[in-house]
């Protein structure tokens, strides 16, 4: 079914170039973007995204590292989104994903896994981060012509 899934180049993806790789390779496989925001995460943005986390060992590593520089916040959309941008991903642990996957082809660092996709098992996750870094008039509807 169509729908819009929220996806970030984290900090490492911008310090090493490969937002545009990451934005290439969802619109080339169909997705649709209709939202975009380059944008520094602060404190209390990360630890709402990241609120699930928050009794984890790592919550203050993970904290910190969204923090640490300019990511690219996109909204994509398309028949089964979320799912399809997990599976192009890759496993979370990029030294586990597979090879053509995104974290496959430029990660090996579990802390700094280059991308960010809604949990696609998580029930509504996908809209509430949407929600969490998007104004609904800061989406755009519009047709792709393929
Ligand atoms: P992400 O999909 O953004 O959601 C939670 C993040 O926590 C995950 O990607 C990883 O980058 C990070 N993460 C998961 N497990 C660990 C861990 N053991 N140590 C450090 N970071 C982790």
């Amino acid at each position: 079914h169509d729908e819009r899934t929220f996806v970030m180049a984290k900090p490492d993806a911008v310090q090493r170039g490969l937002t545009g790789e990451i934005v290439t390779r969802l619109e080339e496989r169909g997705l649709k973007l209709v939202g975009a925001k380059f944008m520094q995460i602060d404190q209390k943005l990360a630890e709402q995204h990241y609120g699930e986390h928050a009794d984890k060992p790592f919550f203050d590593e993970l904290v910190e590292f969204i923090t640490s520089g300019p990511v690219m916040a996109m909204v994509w959309q398309g028949a089964d989104a979320t799912r399809q941008v997990r599976q192009m991903m890759g496993a979370t642990d990029p030294a586990d994903a597979a090879p053509g996957t995104i974290r496959g082809d430029y990660g090996l660092d579990l802390g700094q896994n280059i991308i960010h996709g809604s949990d696609h098992e998580d029930e509504g996750a996908n809209e509430r981060e949407i929600e969490l870094f998007f104004d609904e008039d800061e989406l755009v509807e519009y047709e792709r012509s393929d």
